[in-house]
């Protein structure tokens, strides 16, 4: 599809695909590729390796057999490089462009393939006929060799990862998805791509600032037009760790005891007037949460003691967390327990080491809560909330 004057989208739809290197993906995503016919022809980034003929055959129906000068890979990791091997055999002549650490990983990942490879820097350009391309590099968003492509004739960002999301469901577009549905996708795969990488992204995005920007041209998900500003505004907000005066309340449970606790603290939440989503982690993915977690304040993190220990579930969710490090948190550990009693302190130190706040010291409550035991986790519900408030 020509998706402005001579440059074509060439990419693959996975619509299948639900699970994406641990992070759910519940309506699959594009591989994008764009191509760009000039008097010279330019490939910017590739597709996953599965889809290589997809790839070729797209690119094909619009050059028929001329021949590609330029590969351009943003990055290297392989749902993006991993079709380069069979489009260097179908375009041996073409030169490879990247950042010097993409020149690394390519020759890691694909030590048989055969490149001319041009290690590029910030700033640095490629004429092709009519059209220029800038290199932009905006390393650790989200690999030490991630770059970013700008074409000024036709003020077409092609962003790589930024800015993109896990959309396969057809629509090339913004324009074709309701906005807040879109921003949520975009929100989903910031949280679970991005979120580490706060400050490089305002790094990034600084770069990108000076440039006449009319379409933002991502590897996964649908291309941005219409709704530049919005995009561009909540990463700024995103990548400054910005949050709402809202909380997220994440809890596994045995016996319903700390469920029960989860609801006491999510109806204390409530009565103090802060929004809250609490979360049974039987219910959803730990990625899937992240969206939650993207604009919330106060992470509220619940487990019983098993064993001497949190449920794995529970670990699993904090060791992801750990990983994608959100910044600017306020904490509280809660749990029931039958005799030892670990799970409150265990969870209270991991958000420790997130750097979390901790108002309060955690909620433990021995067996089943009481009645009047509930009422009390309401009023640190309450409690809590107004001292984030004050
Ligand atoms: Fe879409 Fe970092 O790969």
């Amino acid at each position: 599809m020509e998706i402005k004057s001579g440059v074509y989208a060439v990419g693959a739809v996975d619509s299948k695909i639900r699970m994406f290197h641990g992070y759910q993906t519940p309506i699959g995503t594009t591989y994008n590729s764009y191509l760009i016919v000039d008097e010279q022809i330019t490939l910017i980034d590739f597709v996953k390796a599965p889809f290589a003929q997809t790839l070729l055959s797209n690119i094909r129906a619009v050059i028929g057999g001329r021949r590609i000068d330029h590969l351009i890979c943003n990055h290297a990791e392989p749902d993006h490089s991993g079709a380069l091997p069979d489009v260097l055999k179908a375009y041996p002549a073409a030169k490879v462009y990247g950042t010097a650490n993409c020149q690394k990983a390519l020759a890691a990942y694909y030590p048989e393939a055969e490149m001319d490879f041009q290690a590029v820097k910030a700033g640095e350009t490629l004429h092709v006929g009519q059209n220029t391309l800038t290199f932009i590099p905006m390393p650790m968003v989200h690999w030490p060799d991630s770059m970013a492509t700008y074409l000024a004739e036709q003020k077409i960002l092609f962003s790589n990862d930024a800015l993109g999301q896990h959309i396969g469901t057809g629509q090339v577009f913004d324009s074709e998805l309701p906005l807040e549905a879109l921003l949520d996708r975009a929100g989903d795969y910031y949280a679970n791509i991005v979120l580490p990488y706060g400050s490089q992204t305002m790094k990034a995005l600084e770069a990108a600032e000076p440039l006449a920007i009319e379409t933002i041209a991502p590897s996964h998900g649908v291309i941005w037009t219409k709704h530049i500003p919005e995009i561009l505004e909540r990463y700024a907000r995103w990548g400054n760790n910005e949050t709402d005066e809202k909380a997220v309340i994440v809890y596994d449970s045995m016996y319903h005891s700390t469920e029960h606790i989860a609801n006491a603290l999510t109806e204390g939440f409530v009565r103090a007037g802060v929004p809250v989503r609490p979360v049974d982690l039987k219910t959803r993915h730990i990625s899937d949460i992240l969206l939650d977690v993207l604009e919330a304040k106060y992470i509220c993190v619940g487990s019983p003691t098993l064993n001497n220990q949190i449920m794995p579930s529970v670990a699993s969710f904090l060791t992801y967390l750990k990983g994608l490090s959100p910044k600017n948190r306020t904490g509280i550990a809660f749990g029931s327990y039958g005799w030892s009693g670990e799970a409150v302190p265990n969870i209270t130190e991991r958000l420790k080491q997130l750097r979390m706040k901790l108002p309060l010291e955690g909620l433990r409550i021995n067996f089943k809560p009481s009645p009047s035991e509930l009422n009390e986790a309401l009023e640190f519900g309450k409690k809590f909330a107004k001292i984030l408030k004050g």
